[in-house]
């Protein structure tokens, strides 16, 4: 076992929820509006993660419309931003010209991301040259939670 957090179905997890502190739940692509309104009720926070192509910031948008009706506790995080192009920078225009409240940080496309998948580790743990710095903005994505939730 090479996760450091437990890893559990939904049903699996009735029982171990009350063993730990910090819960987080990944969902089907698009919840249903009545699993999005009860995850809005029972969670601290909704991270939306979105690559920068418009057909997902379109999806993005139309999500946060419904889910802003619900909750103002959620974030949209970009993510597989490819470095060598200005889609990321274009994405993050689109979302704040349609007034998402955005992550500050985003998490670039690395094939570290896709071996320590492939090999069940995360990323840190995976020998890469950008692993490290993959792991990095995870962290300052950490952090951007925890002054959210002080
Ligand atoms: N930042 C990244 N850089 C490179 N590859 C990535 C990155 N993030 C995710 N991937 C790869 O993309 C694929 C899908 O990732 P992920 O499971 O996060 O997507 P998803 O949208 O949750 O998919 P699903 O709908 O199946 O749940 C995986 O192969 C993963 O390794
Ligand atoms: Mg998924």
């Amino acid at each position: 076992d090479t996760l450091p957090f437990m890893v559990a179905s939904q049903a699996g997890a009735t029982g171990l929820v009350k063993q730990y502190t910090h819960i987080i739940v990944d969902t089907q692509a698009r919840p249903e509006p009545d699993e999005l309104k009860d995850l809005a009720q029972g969670s601290d926070l909704l991270i939306l993660p979105t690559t920068p192509n418009h057909l997902d910031i379109d999806v993005t948008i139309k999500a946060v419309e419904l889910l802003s009706t619900m909750t103002d506790n959620y974030r949209v995080l970009l993510t597989q931003v490819d470095s060598r192009t200005k889609t990321g920078r274009e994405a993050r225009k689109a979302l704040e010209e349609a007034k998402l409240p955005l992550f500050k940080r985003e998490i670039p496309r690395l094939v570290a991301f896709e071996r320590a998948a492939e090999k069940g580790v995360i990323v840190k743990d995976y020998p890469d040259p950008r692993s490290n710095f993959g792991w990095l903005c995870y962290q300052a994505v950490g952090k951007e939670i925890f002054a959210l939730m002080t």
